[in-house]
């Protein structure tokens, strides 16, 4: 069993965890950049806004050290946590990687009693969210004038 301080290993070498070092803090938003706004000729920059700094960052790293997930959990109000740049590298999308930066999101949700979480989801990522039990609701941002979201919510049984 982890200490509460150690960082989460599963199979496959595969460690979630807080960024903390300058490093790896330049890493996360690498990914971030290279999966949500660079094929989209976004520059850097366009990665990161102004609720980073008081955000809820999660990534994943492979045994190389390499970062291959991340996500992010901003509060709204004190009842409702949002989820936002949740990205996997393409190379290792499909192995639960993108499921784990979820759940410890909202467990990070639920440890600050947060009774709902909701997300702008890419129409490609929809179907992702909803094996996590979230809903859509409603149309929500098109970016880049052609990546269409749609907002969807779950609720949180403590
Ligand atoms: C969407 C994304 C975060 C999912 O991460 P992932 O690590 O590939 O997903 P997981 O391996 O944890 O998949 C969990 C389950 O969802 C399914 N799934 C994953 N991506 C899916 C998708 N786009 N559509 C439908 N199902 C999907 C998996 O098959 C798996 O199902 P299972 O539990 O029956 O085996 C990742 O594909 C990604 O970064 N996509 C590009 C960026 C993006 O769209 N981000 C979301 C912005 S809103």
């Amino acid at each position: 069993m982890p200490k509460p301080d150690e960082p989460a290993r599963k199979p496959e070498g595969f460690i979630l965890a807080e960024p903390r070092t300058a490093q790896e803090w330049e890493n996360y938003f690498d990914l971030r950049w290279r999966v949500l706004r660079q094929p989209w000729g976004q520059p850097r920059g366009s990665e990161r806004d102004d609720l980073d700094a008081e955000g809820f960052h999660l990534m994943v790293r492979g045994s190389a050290g390499a970062v291959v997930a991340v996500g992010r959990l901003h509060l709204n109000s004190p009842s409702e946590a949002q989820v936002r740049y949740m990205a996997v590298d393409e190379t290792c999308r499909g192995r639960g990687l993108g499921s784990r930066i979820l759940s410890g999101l909202e467990d990070r949700a639920l440890s600050e009693s947060v009774t709902s979480v909701v997300l702008n989801a890419r129409d490609s990522a929809i179907n992702f969210y909803r094996r996590h039990g979230y809903s859509v609701e409603g149309p929500a941002e098109i970016l880049f004038g052609e990546v269409r979201h749609f907002r969807m919510r779950k609720d949180l049984c403590p």
